[in-house]
Formats: C-alpha cells, structure tokens, sequence
C-alpha cells in the first residue's frame, strides 16, 4: 500500500463489510497462509468495472485462489459474464477449482494451469476486460500478449503497478529489475495509450480502455 495513503485506504477497508461467507473464508485463507490476494479497497474498485463496463468475457493473470476470479464473476452474472484465469502454481489451481465450486460460479470459469508467458499466446478468443495481477516482472509480456486479445471498448485493469510505492521512493536493492522495468512500462503507457490512467490507491491500479474502432 502506498504510505501516504495508507490511512485512507485503511478507513475504506474499515467500512467494507463482506457478507458472502465463501469469499470471507477466502479472504481468512489468504492472510492465513499468506496468499496476496487483491485489497478490499481495490477489490471493490474492480468489482464496479467489470459492472460497469457490462463485462461479459474476462481474462485474468494470476489466479491465486479465485478470490478477485469470484468476486469478478458476480459482479457480471446479470450480464452472463466468464472469465478464463491462469495460475503457475498447480496447489493455488486446485484451491482456486474448489473455491470456485463452492462459490457456484464454477460452470462461467475456464482455468488454466502454467505459465502465462507462454499461455496467452495460445488463447485466441476476445476480452472485454483483462485483469493483470502475477509477477510484476513480466506485466509487459503478459500486456503485450493479452492486448491483441481485448475488445473494441474493452478495459485492462492492471493491479500493483507502482509496487509498494518503490517506483518513486527509496526500495531494497533485489528489486532494481522490477523497478526499473515497471517504471518502463507505465512510460510506454502513457506514451502508447491516450486512454491510460494510474491511480495512486491500493498499490496503484492501471487502467486502460481500448478505444472502440
Ligand atoms: C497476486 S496473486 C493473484 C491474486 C488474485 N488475482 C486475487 O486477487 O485473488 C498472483 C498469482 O499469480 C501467479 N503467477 C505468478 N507468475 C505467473 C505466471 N507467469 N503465470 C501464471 N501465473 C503466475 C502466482 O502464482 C500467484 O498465485
């Protein structure tokens, strides 16, 4: 969470009370066992777009347990929304098949187990939205692959795009790789997509709306 807004951030999640008892043990799951799964703050910020823009096919990087996957998927049920999720780790894909089970929105979700360097080359259908959340490392590959994939109008939505504010403060030296290459890619952004904002909240959000031809 970037520092200066941590109070901020801090009072929204203090306000967001979860109902859904499969999502809250997610959410107990993952502090438990240490799985970084989105904020609540960003979570609901998701929640909105995927509503908001009518999304009726989803593709996501970085499955984890199908917690953001779940919540994505019932912000879209009205609009019989899917969603296509990939995960590296083969444990986080079977807990995310079970979790989404349970959830009752598995028939809506096609997952994909591997690496998505190599995955999202080989899907060729259209998103009306694409959630970016793996390896930060590789968020300009997993844009560059997934873009060619999004609609007219469609929206990307990349979480932790400023990684915990070591874009434009003092970070631990094993991150120079991924500082310098996340600040690259907001450049290219802005430099290559007139519809590209950064948000300053949770870990920074991205996002991105592809303009309709
Ligand atoms: C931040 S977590 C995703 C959290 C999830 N979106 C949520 O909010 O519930 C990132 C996940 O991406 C996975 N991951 C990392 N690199 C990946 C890659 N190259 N391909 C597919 N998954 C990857 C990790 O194993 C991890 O489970």
């Amino acid at each position: 969470m970037l520092d200066e807004l941590k109070s901020a951030n801090e009072y929204i999640i203090g306000k967001i009370k979860e109902g859904n008892p499969v999502i809250l043990e997610m959410e107990a799951f993952a502090e438990e066992h240490n799985v970084p799964i989105v904020t609540k703050e960003v979570a609901k910020y998701l929640e909105f777009m995927v509503d908001i823009n009518e999304t009726t096919n989803i593709l996501e990087v970085g499955t984890a347990i199908g917690y953001s996957g779940t919540l994505m998927l019932n912000a879209c049920e009205k609009y019989g929304g899917r969603l296509t999720t990939l995960e590296i780790d083969e444990e986080r894909y079977k807990q995310a098949k079970e979790n989404f089970e349970r959830a009752g929105v598995s028939e809506r979700v096609t997952q994909i187990l591997g690496d998505a360097t190599e995955e999202i080359e080989k899907l060729d259908e259209k998103y009306d939205f694409i959630f970016i959340d793996a390896s930060k490392g590789q968020y300009r590959k997993f844009f560059d692959d997934s873009y060619k994939l999004l609609a007219d109008g469609g929206m990307v939505f990349i979480d932790n795009i400023m990684f915990r504010g070591y874009l434009y403060k003092e970070y631990p030296k094993r991150f120079k790789t991924i500082v310098r290459k996340l600040d690259e890619f907001i450049d290219y952004l802005y430099a290559e997509h007139p519809r590209f904002t950064l948000m300053p909240f949770g870990d920074g959000v991205g996002l991105l709306r592809r303009e309709k031809s």
